[in-house]
């Protein structure tokens, strides 16, 4: 097993395929992206086409194209084995053993694909199926539309699911699990019945669940229902359309989200194809989340008053938080998108295009409500907006919008920041803070000499002859003054290793000699981003030459600490002693200056 995932390594270029979901730019021996597991802004995630690793230097995840699939595409190790074996041809001689909850989730997969053909076929060739599909037509989607989104048709029985199901040899426990039948005083019946079927899909096309709306206008039921929350339908990370639309938004380098399945159709039937859907809900980070790995620019279109929604205000607050810049359109005409579109598809697009940064937005909704001449009306603007304000993650944007609001109001800047502080301060006083800190800053948070130290070792194995590097005089005492134990290990290995190497070093090669648990350390020193660094002699010998520097002013900063505190201790004989050696130190560290 181990060789068969060593060949289909080796037949699978990680940098081809990490290109296929990121922009990858070279950046000398590597390449380099925004990270696709955590908001940043500038790229600290590294691919590295020798080592056929990934690491980010920002949230800290690494590892091969097996740990970048199941990150990157949310799936166990079975199934990113069986991806990549079909890419790479292999034919799989033992097959991993799928934990009992992924064979669960393959199992509701198979069942939704077949329920959404079933429920297709029926609107598409049944004579029961027709009411719906005149509905549909009267609502201009065309039978192309209905193919590309798998639209359907659930007949007013019922049974008729279950028994085609059953027919299949799936039992009423497995469709429950589903969430397609509904279990009453020990019977069950199909839960969706005489109503239009939305497939609902994750972005890999998977059929998570559905989702059925009444044709009847006066029905006393719910307009739409849903799948309930299943081991494959959880409701706060659904975004609708999103296998067929992902291409138009990673093109677009933008989303548009609107509220409902028929929102998502029009603007993708009239152009505007970058779109999701949210199913009326809330924005929440596991959408977020999602979106990210395609675009970090949304446009809100959306139905509901989000300046005055509490919930809608929250998905902002997560929005901005992990780095999205977050724009709204305001809807011209028609009660939803999809009204909009039905009217005029030119005007949908011209909206779209000319959506406002949302915190513009806010502020301009606010003042068009109260009256901003009246004290009472700035006291409300400011009771309304200073909470939305005092939230902006960058401080820059935050600025700009206080400076907008105190224009606006005519106040002082010092007055709206003052009463921002106080309502950010009452928050902290009174709740835990909700929304966790980014990864980038917590997670393996390193100290400045573990950074310089990494950088050394870094500067020395990127090189195409590290033996030089090795060799060069400024580096002869150096592993006196490194602190970290695994890069004076990984130095004295490394030095044991060219002294007895004949030919070229290679870094494979170099690996293999070294224990499990350096590799880590080798691997991030070898794709950290160095620049032009390596390009240029003169550049790389500065560079050597600071970095030794700042390791040796650190190390011997704290030794001098570490004397000052033994001399408040020491006794008499011991002090003649130390002060020496202290004025020993304090001659070195002025030399390094
Ligand atoms: N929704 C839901 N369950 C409900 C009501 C609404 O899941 N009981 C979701 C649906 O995804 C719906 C969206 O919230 O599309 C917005 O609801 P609404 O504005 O009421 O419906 P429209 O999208 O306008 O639907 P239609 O155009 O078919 O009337
Ligand atoms: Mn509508």
């Amino acid at each position: 097993m181990v060789d068969q995932l060593e060949e289909i390594k080796s037949k699978i270029d990680i940098v081809s395929f990490v290109s296929e979901y990121l922009p990858l730019k070279k950046a000398g021996r590597n390449f380099r992206a925004l990270c696709p597991f955590h908001s940043e802004k500038t790229p600290s995630f590294i691919v590295s086409p020798e080592r056929q690793i990934w690491h980010c230097f920002g949230c800290q995840k690494g590892g091969d194209i097996f740990g970048f699939l199941m990150q990157v595409e949310n799936l166990e190790f079975p199934e990113a084995l069986q991806v990549l074996a079909k890419r790479a041809g292999v034919k799989l001689v033992t097959s991993y053993q799928a934990s009992e909850q992924a064979k669960i989730r393959e199992k509701i997969f198979k069942i939704n694909h077949l329920a959404s053909e079933f429920y297709h076929y029926l609107l598409l060739n049944h004579r029961s199926g027709k009411q719906a599909l005149d509905y549909l037509l009267g609502r201009t989607v065309s039978k192309k539309l209905m193919e590309t989104f798998k639209l359907g048709w659930s007949p007013n029985l019922w049974d008729s699911l279950i028994k085609f199901l059953t027919k299949k040899g799936y039992t009423l426990a497995d469709l429950e699990t589903a969430g397609l039948v509904v279990k009453s005083e020990g019977s069950f019946y199909d839960r969706f019945r005489g109503r239009l079927i939305f497939t609902l899909r994750d972005h890999r096309g998977n059929v998570i669940g559905f989702a059925g709306r009444t044709l009847d206008p006066k029905a006393t039921e719910a307009k739409y229902i849903n799948t309930p929350e299943t081991p494959v339908y959880i409701k706060g990370n659904v975004l609708y359309g999103l296998d067929v639309t992902r291409e138009a938004i990673k093109k677009e380098d933008k989303s548009i989200i609107v509220e409902g399945e028929f929102d998502l159709i029009s603007s993708f039937q009239a152009g505007a194809a970058n779109v999701v859907a949210i199913k009326g809900s809330a924005l929440t980070e596991g959408q977020l989340n999602l979106l990210k790995r395609f675009t970090q620019n949304i446009s809100l279109a959306l139905d509901m008053d989000i300046a005055g929604d509490a919930a809608a205000r929250r998905g902002i607050e997560i929005a901005d938080a992990a780095g999205f810049s977050i724009n709204v359109v305001k809807l011209p005409a028609g009660k939803d998108p999809d009204e909009c579109v039905k009217l005029n598809p030119s005007l949908w697009k011209k909206s779209v295009k000319n959506a406002i940064p949302v915190f513009d937005y806010f502020i301009d909704s606010a003042a068009a409500r109260y009256d901003r001449k009246t004290a009472e009306g700035k006291r409300k603007i400011g009771d309304e907006l200073l909470p939305v304000l005092a939230k902006i993650s960058n401080p820059i944007v935050q600025s700009h919008y206080v400076q907008r609001l105190a224009r606006l109001l005519e106040v002082s800047e010092e007055v709206i920041a003052r009463t921002a502080q106080k309502i950010i301060k009452e928050k902290e006083v009174g709740t835990v803070r909700k929304t966790a800190p980014l990864p980038a800053q917590s997670a393996n948070w390193q100290t400045r000499e573990q950074l310089l130290e990494e950088q050394l070792l870094a500067l020395i194995l990127q090189n195409e002859d590290p033996h030089a590097v090795m060799a060069d005089d400024r580096l002869q005492m150096t592993d006196k003054y490194l602190s970290s134990p695994s890069v004076k290990r990984i130095f004295k290995l490394l030095i044991e290793y060219l002294t007895s190497l004949r030919g070229k070093f290679k870094i494979k090669d170099f690996i293999k000699t070294i224990p499990a648990e350096l590799v880590q350390t080798v691997d991030r020193a070898y794709l950290l981003d160095l620049g032009k660094t390596l390009e240029d002699k003169n550049l790389f010998s500065r560079e050597l030459e600071k970095t030794i520097l700042e390791i040796k002013k650190i190390t011997l900063k704290k030794r001098l600490l570490s004397f000052a505190e033994k001399m408040k201790q020491a006794k008499k004989g011991e002090l003649t002693l130390l002060t020496t050696e202290y004025r020993q130190v304090a001659a070195e560290l002025k030399k390094c200056q």
